[in-house]
């Protein structure tokens, strides 16, 4: 009893540390070792749009997140840098033993540190012992997140004709899977 205190007391300090110098010597710490998870709410809404509108052609509105925030089957992250500023979001829906990663956006700031990787890992943690598998869709054109998916496990099922819209007409979107079951 006594070991797993003191193991659980060295995590707690070890992260308070970490987040402790990463205020005070900005560049002494790696962003993705001290980024903080936490459920997304209505006041994280401008910080969240402000970044979807830098990251997409054809961002979600306002009324979208919002609807996501009121759907029980859906839950919606920050990521939250040192400072508690957010720099980017996921949102996964759970339903009948099937996960959906709905939306995952990185601050182009801060993109290309491990956020995005962090983020997605955190959607798979949180999948893992609520559903069979996990899935999402990716434009083609898309190749930076295709291959974070393909790195952290996800295979390609297959292919939605015109799922998105295009400045000139429809873009198909690939499927991808991640079996939550497997060891590997
Ligand atoms: C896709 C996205 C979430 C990745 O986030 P990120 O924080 O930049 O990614 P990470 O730093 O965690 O990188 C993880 C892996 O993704 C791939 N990747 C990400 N950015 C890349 C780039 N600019 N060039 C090449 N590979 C890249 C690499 O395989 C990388 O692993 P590596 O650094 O070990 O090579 C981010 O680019 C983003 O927000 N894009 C706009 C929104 C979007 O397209 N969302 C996905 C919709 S399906």
């Amino acid at each position: 009893m006594w070991k797993v205190l003191h193991k659980l007391k060295d995590i707690v300090f070890y992260d308070a540390e970490r987040q402790f110098y990463a205020k005070l010597f900005p560049g002494s710490v790696q962003i993705k070792d001290v980024l903080k998870m936490r459920k997304m709410d209505h006041a994280d809404l401008p910080e969240v749009l402000a970044i979807e509108e830098q990251n997409y052609e054809f961002p979600w509105p306002e009324g979208i997140f919002k609807d996501c925030m009121r759907t029980m089957t859906y839950t919606n992250w920050v990521c939250l840098a040192p400072d508690d500023r957010v720099i980017g979001y996921c949102i996964i829906s759970v339903a009948a033993g099937e996960a959906h990663v709905m939306n995952i956006s990185v601050c182009p700031k801060f993109r290309r540190q491990g956020v995005g990787r962090h983020m997605l890992l955190h959607l798979i943690q949180f999948a893992r012992p609520r559903a069979e598998s996990l899935f999402l869709e990716v434009r083609p054109s898309n190749p930076h997140a295709i291959e974070l998916y393909k790195q952290s496990g996800f295979r390609q099922i297959g292919v939605r004709k015109d799922y998105y819209p295009a400045s000139e007409g429809r873009e198909d979107a690939i499927m991808f899977s991640l079996n939550l079951s497997a060891d590997d």
